[in-house]
């Protein structure tokens, strides 16, 4: 099977999607030229579960100017955009991910990229590199991750002394996780919430479980249009940091009495519990946008339930059995990818040039370990240079006097 998609007529909008966000790439699109000029990937097989997004497919396009034969499932059930899957059909990337599959079909179709005998494999969350770990999938020679919870997931594999090849932690660059997790997250977050309820940020209590990169951009956005934010952490220094940012800083407990809105960016499990949804006011929203939809208790929220609906696109009415009504956006999935269409791709522009560069590293270095590793330095600050070259923005260089002075010890007062 070459795909599996919902429908291949539904490529011409995706191939003017995909061309709209291109335009906003301008890092990856200098890589895709030097891929496609010196084929670095030349017959290579890649794997990458990631959400299908217009942002994803220049990702695919440029892995593909480098050579590489390219295969590609979601890296969540909710986040595919169908027109986007299709456009890439035709462009001859092996996809298979349909919005809305059942967990079923996920794995079904991470199976079917597996069996494209991938060479690296590029992760979100780490469920593609797990999995080829259970299934002792062969001939893998290393991947990369894309996320935090990803690279938390696959520390741990490190730790355990499992992993099988080399990561490189996409996630961990600094021209990733400063912008993609801080303003990305902070304004794709708001822009699902708002195209779930069109509500009013103005003036709400908006709480922010986690105060990470993404928790962060989420409370400086939130606060930005008005909103009273509330942060919760389990991080003393998190946790200080946010008060000392200008927000209140209080358990969940206490603040699942006063929120209007709750979103969870932990990366953990049961940050809102049945217990706090029995707390909240009469009307509350509630959110994820954490990698997994584990942060709220969904199966807790069923259980108080008395009744459910479904009253606006992405947005579920659960009325409780203590009469108050709650809604949850996007069943708790990442609302930034599931109610909207995920983050910019001017800050994907960077994100994805971390993994091209990456991709490219890992075929070029054959002597890594089996270990966790940062891309190198001198290549993250060359996106960088690259990005703010494309914004016109020029900045200083140090003189030979400074250089010198930064690299001696005896000047002092
Ligand atoms: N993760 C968050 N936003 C994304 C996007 N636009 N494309 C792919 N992955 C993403």
């Amino acid at each position: 099977m070459k795909y599996n998609i919902t429908n291949k007529n539904l490529a011409p909008e995706g191939k003017k999607r995909i061309e709209w966000a291109e335009t906003k790439m301008p890092v990856l699109r200098l890589i895709r030229k030097r891929f496609k000029k010196n084929k670095p990937l030349r017959n290579r097989r890649i794997g990458c579960c990631l959400h299908v997004t217009t942002e994803t497919a220049n990702l695919m396009r440029t892995l593909k100017a480098g050579g590489a034969q390219v295969f590609l499932t979601a890296s969540n059930p909710l986040s595919t955009q169908d027109d986007v899957a299709a456009a890439l059909a035709t462009d001859d990337i092996r996809i298979f991910a349909r919005n809305g599959e059942s967990r079923r079909e996920y794995y079904g179709n991470m199976a079917a990229v597996l069996k494209g005998k991938p060479e690296v494999l590029i992760d979100d969350g780490a469920d593609l590199i797990s999995t080829a770990h259970k299934k002792r999938v062969s001939g893998v020679i290393g991947g990369t991750e894309e996320t935090t919870t990803g690279v938390i997931r696959l520390k741990q594999m490190e730790h355990n002394k499992v992993l099988q090849f080399p990561i490189i932690a996409v996630n961990d660059s600094l021209t990733k996780h400063l912008f993609d997790n801080r303003y990305g997250t902070g304004q794709s977050t708001i822009d699902g919430i708002l195209r779930a309820t069109n509500m009013l940020i103005s003036g709400c209590n908006f709480v922010v479980a986690g105060y990470g990169w993404c928790g962060r951009g989420l409370a400086m956005r939130a606060k930005g249009m008005g909103a009273q934010v509330i942060v919760t952490e389990v991080d003393p220094v998190k946790a200080l940091e946010a008060r000392m940012d200008g927000y209140s800083v209080m358990p969940m407990t206490e603040a699942a009495k006063i929120g209007d809105v709750f979103v969870t960016v932990t990366g953990d499990i049961n940050v809102i519990t049945k217990k706090h949804m029995l707390k909240m006011k009469n009307g509350a929203i509630i959110a994820n946008s954490g990698h997994f939809d584990v942060e709220i208790d969904k199966p807790g929220l069923r259980k108080i339930t008395r009744k459910k609906r479904t009253i606006r696109n992405s947005c579920d009415e659960y009325q409780l059995k203590n009469e108050k009504k709650i809604y949850m956006l996007a069943e708790g999935r990442l609302v930034n990818l599931a109610a909207a269409e995920g983050h910019p791709a001017m800050v994907m522009d960077m994100s994805f040039a971390n993994q091209a560069l990456a991709v490219e590293y890992l075929f070029n270095n054959c002597n890594l370990q089996n270990q966790i590793y940062n891309l190198p330095q001198r290549l993250d600050q060359e996106i960088a240079r690259l990005k703010l070259k494309s914004m016109g923005i020029k900045i200083d260089r140090l003189t030979q006097e400074q250089r010198r002075y930064l690299s001696s010890w005896k000047m002092g007062t």
